[in-house]
């Protein structure tokens, strides 16, 4: 018999057919009852055994056994499902040892636990939900941009340029370690190297979607990221994926209302074909936030927060603005925060957080921030002072999208770039866009582990990526 996935039974309305279904068990009850999971959806199938008929294989029954079942789905005499699976026949494709398993669900392994078993988490309910919802999230960014026209662009991953200034690179190499070919100056000679020259890990496919938007008009880059800063925190990993769109004759306000528009999409479009495992996540969080004191848990529930990101529009605000608002918040005025604030910093999560969480209380698009804290190919503004950039700040995350205008003009895009020190030359073909029918155009990043740590409601970014990258740990 074909196998039939749990989600299909357990949507249709149907009963009193034969099955064959195939999974893991989640639990076994009373020698009778076992919860399957396929991971097709959130929920089990409750299997039904009967008493005496199976007893030669009833002992390998345990939590994560795989087993294949026939039998009938007939509605359930008992309470919390629908239909049962009356079993006729019960096969044992793999056999799970509980003394050596080291996943047991019955103890409640915390997040941190099932981080060090990250081969075996998805088999849990709470990852099940996460990368379910993961899997939707990429499904409907391509589907937002195909729907709009435009092109997915593959840009490399490897790359001899390190001139975006986004972090710290990591180095591609096959030279070797002992012996490593030294030029007269001792240093390295990369001219025997694999490429023939130095090259890194991208920390960013913008620039060379810059030039495809150059002749498509609308293309996006959906790729993983890599970025060897020294940061251990909740909010980065080593390896990530970035969604980057670029859009030719785009101004920054036609990227901000871009990003507006693409985050409002993707959210409604999760929660619309994830509701199960966005409620379950919303219920795990409400029970952990039970744990804590009044004045720290949130004020909006999960599905209510992201229902008012698709009800209302994000706050805008430049960064002068939000300087100001700083100044003059009682925040600051009692000294509680740790960094200074005046303009010209790059603000700190601490300042970024007060605006989102505490003044506005929602999304906020911050523009025009100071060149000096900004990449060479921000389009310079008039007041010789700021460049059209901007960041989308969200309660609980921070930034989770950095964009800008670029500066399409050549003369001062090449005097910007001698003023930061970019080797001009090398980039030639980067400013050949420039030279040869330039364009006033935009585009934007935004990192797709932030965007799912925001609709699952999940604190650590090492929980939402299947294998984490981050110092020291490169595990699995
Ligand atoms: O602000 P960033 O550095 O912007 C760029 O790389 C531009 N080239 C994007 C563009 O205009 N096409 O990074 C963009 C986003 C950030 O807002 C953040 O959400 C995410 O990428 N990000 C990270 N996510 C996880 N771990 C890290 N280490 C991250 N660094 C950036
Ligand atoms: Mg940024």
């Amino acid at each position: 018999m074909a196998r039939t996935k749990i989600k299909e039974i357990l949507q249709s309305d149907k009963t009193d057919y034969s099955v064959n279904v195939k999974g893991w068990v989640r639990s076994f009850r009373n020698n009778q009852f076992i919860a399957l999971n396929d991971g097709s959806c959130m929920k089990n199938l409750q299997v039904v055994i009967e008493l005496g008929k199976f007893d030669d294989i009833i002992g390998k029954i345990n939590e994560s056994t795989s087993i294949s079942v026939n039998g009938k789905i007939v509605l359930s005499q008992g309470k919390g499902q629908k239909f049962d699976l009356m079993a006729e026949s019960v096969e044992i494709l793999g056999e799970c040892d509980p003394n050596e398993y080291p996943l047991q669900l019955k103890n409640k392994p915390s997040l941190e636990f099932l981080r060090e078993k990250a081969h075996l988490r998805f088999r849990t309910n709470t990852f099940g939900a996460v990368f379910r919802i993961r899997h939707t999230l990429a499904y409907a960014i391509h589907k937002f941009f195909n729907d709009r026209g435009f092109v997915y662009m593959h840009t490399p991953i490897i790359t001899a340029s390190d001139a975006e200034g986004a972090g710290e690179m990591f180095k591609v190499t096959t030279l070797p370690f002992d012996g490593t070919p030294r030029k007269e100056d001792n240093s390295v000679d990369f001219a025997e190297d694999f490429f023939g020259r130095a090259t890194n890990l991208t920390v960013s496919g913008q620039l060379e979607a810059e030039l495809g938007a150059m002749a498509f008009g609308e293309v996006y880059t959906f790729g993983p990221t890599f970025r060897a800063e020294n940061s251990n925190t909740a909010r980065h990993l080593a390896e990530f994926w970035m969604i980057e769109p670029e859009v030719a004759f785009n101004d920054i306000k036609d990227n901000a209302d871009l990003a507006e528009d693409f985050i409002r999409y993707v959210i409604g479009y999760a929660m619309e074909h994830n509701r199960e495992d966005i409620e379950f996540l919303q219920q795990r969080l409400l029970d952990e936030e039970k744990q804590k004191p009044q004045a720290e848990r949130s004020e909006m529930a999960l599905i209510e927060k992201l229902e008012f990101v698709l009800n209302n529009k994000f706050e805008r605000v430049t960064y002068t603005e939000a300087i100001q608002i700083l100044l003059d918040s009682p925040a600051y005025k009692k000294k509680k925060f740790q960094y200074e604030v005046s303009w010209g910093i790059d603000m700190q999560s601490e300042h970024e957080r007060y605006l989102v969480e505490k003044h506005f209380k929602k999304p906020v698009i911050v523009t025009d921030y100071p060149k000096d804290i900004k990449a060479f190919y921000m389009r310079q503004n008039d007041d010789g002072k700021t460049v059209a950039a901007m960041d989308i700040l969200v309660p609980g995350i921070g930034e989770m999208v950095g964009g800008s205008q670029r500066e399409e003009r050549l003369e001062k895009l090449e005097q910007r770039m001698r003023e930061m020190h970019i080797p001009v030359e090398e980039m030639y073909w980067y400013l050949d866009t420039r030279r040869f029918g330039t364009v006033p155009h935009a585009g934007f990043g935004l990192g797709f582990e932030r965007l799912i740590l925001f609709v699952t409601g999940m604190t650590n970014i090492r929980d939402v990526i299947p294998f984490p990258r981050t110092p020291k740990n490169a595990e699995f």
